[in-house]
């Protein structure tokens, strides 16, 4: 199977790079089982939670492509204020090999 890179920018500006993430696999898992700040994915993956939110960087958008309507309003619902145009739910992306070196920044908390 392929893999791909990938860098969680967190909110105290560490990076974390991991190599070896398996195409086909959610960012959320990678997020989670690596232990990146942030990245808690309580509900397991289920589009639900929004322990997952992340900022997609511009140049990474397309190849990301866009939340559907589902994957928006648990957004809106969970983190009215964190969210912003380029936010995905982690568990709601799952990696391809047009994601190779994808770089995301973690998403505040909610208050
Ligand atoms: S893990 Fe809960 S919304 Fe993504």
């Amino acid at each position: 199977m392929s893999t791909v890179t990938v860098t969680f920018v967190q909110q105290n500006g560490e990076e974390k790079t991991f190599s070896d993430c398996s195409v086909g696999e959610s960012l959320m898992n990678i997020g989670r089982d690596n232990e990146v700040e942030g990245i808690l994915g309580d509900c397991g993956g289920s589009c639900s939670c929004g322990t997952c939110h992340v900022y997609v960087a511009d140049e990474w958008q397309a190849a990301v492509g866009a939340a559907d309507e589902i994957e928006e309003m648990t957004i809106e619902g969970v983190a009215p204020e964190t969210m912003q145009p380029s936010s995905r739910l982690g568990c709601q992306i799952i990696l391809t090999e047009a994601m190779d070196g994808l770089k995301v920044t973690v998403a505040p908390a909610e208050e």
